[in-house]
């Protein structure tokens, strides 16, 4: 399969608070950026690789993912995530008309097998993204007080990478752009066009890497199964 992998790492990290942003911290020596990247040139499913990236890191992320067979660009992002994975579209081959995935680089232990599970649903069913099962009881809450039990089995909650047919991303893309829709994931956008988004299982492993105690977390992972 020819599909194209945006790695999204223009954000900030301002929750994790280091001096750097934190797709290019090191988790045991490695970014996490690279960290990510290795699984998208990893699965089968994956032609090319794009990162998007902080503009003063463009150079740095250049040099750190040299030695990926599939890198295609390293380009600079933008202010919100749906800006830098506009960015990252841009870079799509002439009249590509795979599958499209975005991944979130603070997610470094994506497993190619995801990936191309991922790849396989999103061209069958034009978009797919992965989830895992709520465990917490969840509460809507207004003021303070409870206002009532959501029922968490029709919950999931949403990972990375999200797959799509590139022609269904950029219909859902030029409708949220055009009405001025800020989404919090690419799925959201492809919701919004009242087309179908299927689900395949995530895993707990593939969390997002948020804060330093995310980090430490991720360490000693690392490390339990160094031993292993
Ligand atoms: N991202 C991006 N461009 C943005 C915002 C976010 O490419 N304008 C990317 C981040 O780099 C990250 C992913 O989207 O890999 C998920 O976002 P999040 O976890 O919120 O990362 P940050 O925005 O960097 O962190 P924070 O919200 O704590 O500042
Ligand atoms: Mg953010």
């Amino acid at each position: 399969m020819n599909g194209l992998a945006i790695l999204v790492a223009a954000g900030r990290g301002e929750r994790m608070g280091a001096a750097r942003p934190k797709a290019f911290l090191p988790l045991a020596g490695r970014p996490l950026l690279l960290r990510s990247a290795e699984a998208f040139e990893a699965a089968g499913s994956v032609a090319h690789i794009v990162a998007v990236v902080p503009v003063e890191e463009v150079e740095a992320a250049g040099t750190m993912l040299r030695g990926l067979r599939k890198l295609s660009a390293v380009v600079p992002g933008g202010q919100r995530r749906q800006d830098s994975v506009l960015e990252g579209m841009k870079q799509a081959p002439d009249g590509f008309q795979g599958v499209v995935l975005v991944h979130d680089a603070a997610r470094p232990f994506v497993e190619p097998a995801l990936i191309d599970a991922v790849v396989s649903a999103a061209a069958a069913a034009g978009a797919a993204l992965p989830v895992t099962p709520v465990v917490d009881t969840l509460k809507r809450l207004r003021d303070g007080r409870v206002v009532e039990t959501v029922d968490r089995t029709e919950l999931g909650a949403a990972q990375t990478p999200q797959g799509f047919r590139f022609d269904v991303l950029a219909r859902a893309y030029e409708k949220a752009f055009r009405e001025g829709l800020t989404v919090t994931d690419e799925a959201m956008a492809v919701e919004r066009l009242g087309e179908p988004v299927v689900v395949v299982a995530g895993s707990q492993r593939n969390r997002k890497l948020t804060t330093p105690e995310d980090m430490a977390w991720a360490e000693s992972l690392l490390r339990e199964e160094a031993r292993a």
